[in-house]
């Protein structure tokens, strides 16, 4: 991708944005010329960024993220794309293109789907994120599958989606909405059903349970039959936290917003697609409750632009971005994604709503 933004020159690492998710599915596709993409659907509004256009990050107080469009409307959408989907499917217009750009289409309904069961796959799905295990009544975004303009994308299988991973780590860092979309993937890669041969390699990256925490940071998993590895590492803020005392258990942190987290540093090479969000948890009482200090340059923060949530979280959007950006020539097959989520239309006054809304 090239583009500049307010002086940002993302080339690589594409940035979508997506809505409020519920149950989260993840559509891969790998290609033989390196192409993947990964889109969500929300439960009742979709939005996408012009994948041309690197979007400023500007905070909003986060958790807005359910100031979702009107359900029924969104019913109506998919229902149109219903029809079109059946019968353009097997259509011959639809050419694999070298040149497709896959994160242009639309959702459309798809009856083979889903997936998985949501009432499966207890082996990756947390309980409290089983769509299906909750009061939820409509279930229609189960079906829901990316359909890229005027290219085809081939059919999603956890079989040809591990041959292509073959020797191959996929990585998802950041907050829940990450966790969400690592649950999603295994499940739709094992179709939900339990498989004992998949190992656990947390080991390898760190991810085992510390004394008195309730879960690790992160979770490894490998399939033996093709080597591909697929992990999340839990970092809520995409930036590197350090006690500022290591010596008393009521530290605070120094959240350094302009380093990447540690363990993105040291593993980074291991990955071959990496997945990166942030969002949720820029807000004043998720910072203080962590007790999370702004650093910047090494030093507390004294920068006033910086200093209030909204121009703390573009400033470290903006640094991880850039970061990764430099390491991209170091490991030329590394393929990175930002994704954050959907923000107040005023907050990008220099995009029309026709690009944020399907
Ligand atoms: C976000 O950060 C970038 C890079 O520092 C800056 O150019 C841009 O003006 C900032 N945008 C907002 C909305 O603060
Ligand atoms: C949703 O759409 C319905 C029917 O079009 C309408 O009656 C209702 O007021 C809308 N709700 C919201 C929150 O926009
Ligand atoms: C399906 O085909 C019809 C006409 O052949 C076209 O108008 C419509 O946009 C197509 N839909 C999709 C999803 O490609
Ligand atoms: C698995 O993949 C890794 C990374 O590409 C490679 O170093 C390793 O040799 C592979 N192991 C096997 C058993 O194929
Ligand atoms: C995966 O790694 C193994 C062992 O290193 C190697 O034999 C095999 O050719 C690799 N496969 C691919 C697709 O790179």
């Amino acid at each position: 991708m090239k583009g500049t933004f307010n002086g940002l020159k993302v080339t690589q690492v594409s940035i979508i944005l997506i809505g409020f998710v519920c149950a989260t599915v993840v559509i891969l596709a790998w290609t033989k010329t390196t192409f993947l993409s990964s889109l969500i659907p929300s439960q009742s509004s979709i939005l996408r960024l012009n994948p041309e256009i690197p979007p400023s990050i500007p905070g909003s107080e986060s958790d807005k993220l359910s100031e979702a469009k009107n359900s029924s409307k969104q019913e109506e959408r998919v229902g149109v794309a219903t029809i079109s989907s059946k019968q353009n499917k097997s259509s011959s217009t639809l050419t694999e293109k070298k040149g497709c750009n896959y994160a242009k289409g639309k959702w459309v309904i798809d009856d083979s789907r889903p997936l998985y069961s949501g009432f499966g796959c207890k082996q990756w799905l947390s309980s409290m994120w089983a769509c299906r295990l909750t009061q939820r009544t409509d279930f229609e975004y189960e079906k829901l599958r990316w359909q890229p303009k005027n290219c085809r994308m081939e059919e999603f299988t956890g079989s040809k989606f591990l041959e292509r991973m073959q020797n191959k780590t996929l990585a998802f860092i950041g907050d829940s909405l990450g966790r969400q979309q690592f649950q999603s993937l295994m499940c739709m890669v094992t179709g939900g059903e339990e498989r004992p041969d998949v190992l656990d390699v947390g080991k390898e990256y760190g991810l085992v349970k510390s004394r008195g925490s309730v879960r690790p940071d992160g979770w490894a998993y490998r399939f033996p039959s093709s080597n591909t590895t697929i992990l999340y590492y839990w970092s809520a803020s995409l930036c590197d936290l350090e006690p500022i005392d290591p010596s008393n258990p009521a530290t605070n942190f120094a959240m350094h917003l302009d380093r990447p987290p540690a363990f993105l540093h040291r593993f980074l090479h291991k990955f071959d697609v990496l997945v990166l969000n942030t969002g949720h948890h820029w807000n004043r009482g998720k910072l203080n409750a962590n007790r999370w200090i702004m650093y910047v340059g090494g030093l507390p923060n004294t920068n006033r632009k910086i200093a209030d949530i909204g121009g703390a979280k573009n400033f470290t959007v903006y640094s991880i971005v850039r970061w990764v950006n430099s390491q991209l020539p170091k490991y030329p097959g590394l393929k990175a994604f930002f994704r954050s989520h959907q923000m107040p239309l005023p907050m990008y006054p220099h995009l029309k709503d026709s690009e944020f809304v399907d």
